[in-house]
């Protein structure tokens, strides 16, 4: 089986551990190299290309963005269908498909396997809002700079006893904002899902300052939106008619700075979040999901997202759990063996007691 892969979509930090534990899996699996497609789903309709071997992936797992380059959705994808992606995948010989994207993306792939292509998608944005996983590559990054954001302008903050808003990114909706904000203990977190009442939170504010404090951090995602007690400005929308996100942080910034009377600064994330080196959890979370998306496609199946699924909190019973020990999972030392330069532990482990 020939595989092809893509990055679709804004980048993210992760997008190149999960395109070497594509190439790397395939390599090891199906011992074949894997047709690259530069600038999303624009690569393949233009045929753009390039081989991707073991040599190709080296040194890539610490680096940001994506080595193949990604795009928006097109006109031509809108009008078309994915008849011309079909043809082309045709042409250069590529018999099944791992996108790797947020939610534009997976709208492609989906229409593409619905046309009976081959199609395995991972999930991946800082955004961290793509159904069917509890986390999508690029999330953790996104999270750890933020929240190193509201650690910095705390120390700040207090030192000048004012209100800083800080915008984080978050269109539909509220991860990173609300992430950032309970990791780094904001006063106050506005994100899409509830609308803010502008007057509840200066009051909060001017509270805790009557309490004594004298830093307040306010965490905004861009996307959060005022209930009707004020306007929503508006910033028009974009060629695809989604709003145009632009200044929510400057915005309510200016109005706790009138309505309380403290001393108030915005800052603006941006894409910061998007760039730099993946954390270890994204780089990680990027190999498995690709190698398995690679395994997924062997086993025949089509039109499915590989996710991670059960990271909420559980409650076993003491007796169920004291004196053992969590090892690595089968899932998790296979993964070692394709993703490893040597070979390790699964095939000729002394000791598999634990499956
Ligand atoms: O990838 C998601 C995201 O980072 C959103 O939070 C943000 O609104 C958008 O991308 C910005 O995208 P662009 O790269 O098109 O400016």
């Amino acid at each position: 089986m020939q595989i092809g892969v893509l990055t679709g979509g804004g980048d993210c930090a992760g997008l190149n551990a999960a395109l070497r534990a594509v190439v790397r899996m395939a390599g090891h699996e199906l011992d074949r190299n894997v047709v690259g497609y530069r600038r999303g789903w624009n690569g393949v309709l233009e045929g753009d290309t390039v081989t991707l071997d073991a040599e190709a992936m080296r040194g890539v797992l610490p680096r940001g963005g994506t080595m193949l380059g990604t795009s928006r959705s097109s006109r031509r994808l809108e009008t078309e269908g994915p008849t011309p992606l079909i043809a082309q995948l045709e042409r250069d010989g590529v018999e099944a498909l791992v996108t790797i994207g947020g939610d534009g993306t997976l709208i492609t792939a989906g229409r593409l396997a619905d046309a009976g292509f081959p199609v395995v998608a991972v999930p991946k944005t800082i955004d961290n809002d793509v159904c069917g996983t509890d986390i999508c590559i690029g999330f953790d990054t996104a999270l750890g700079v933020a929240t190193e954001a509201v650690d910095r302008l705390h120390t700040t903050a207090e030192s000048h006893n004012r209100i800083m808003v800080l915008e984080v990114m978050g269109r539909d909706a509220g991860h990173i904002a609300a992430g950032a904000g309970i990791a780094g203990g904001a006063a106050a977190v506005l994100v899409p899902e509830v609308p803010f009442n502008i007057d509840e939170i200066a009051e909060r504010l001017i509270a805790r300052h009557d309490r004594d404090r004298n830093a307040s951090i306010v965490v905004v995602a861009e996307g959060a939106i005022p209930d009707s007690s004020v306007e929503t400005p508006d910033t028009g929308s974009d060629e695809w008619g989604n709003r145009v996100l632009d200044g929510m942080g400057q915005f309510v910034g200016d109005l706790l700075a009138e309505r309380t009377g403290f001393d108030t600064r915005t800052t603006v994330l941006g894409y910061i979040q998007r760039g730099g080196p993946p954390t270890p959890a994204d780089r990680l979370l990027g190999s498995r999901l690709g190698a398995r998306a690679v395994e997924v496609l062997m086993e025949g199946q089509s039109g499915c997202l590989v996710g991670v699924h059960s990271t909420g909190i559980a409650h076993p019973p003491l007796d169920e759990v004291a004196g053992r020990t969590r090892y690595l999972s089968a899932d998790q030392l296979e993964l070692l063996d394709y993703i490893s330069t040597a070979p390790v532990l699964t095939r000729h482990s002394p000791s598999r007691r634990w499956f």
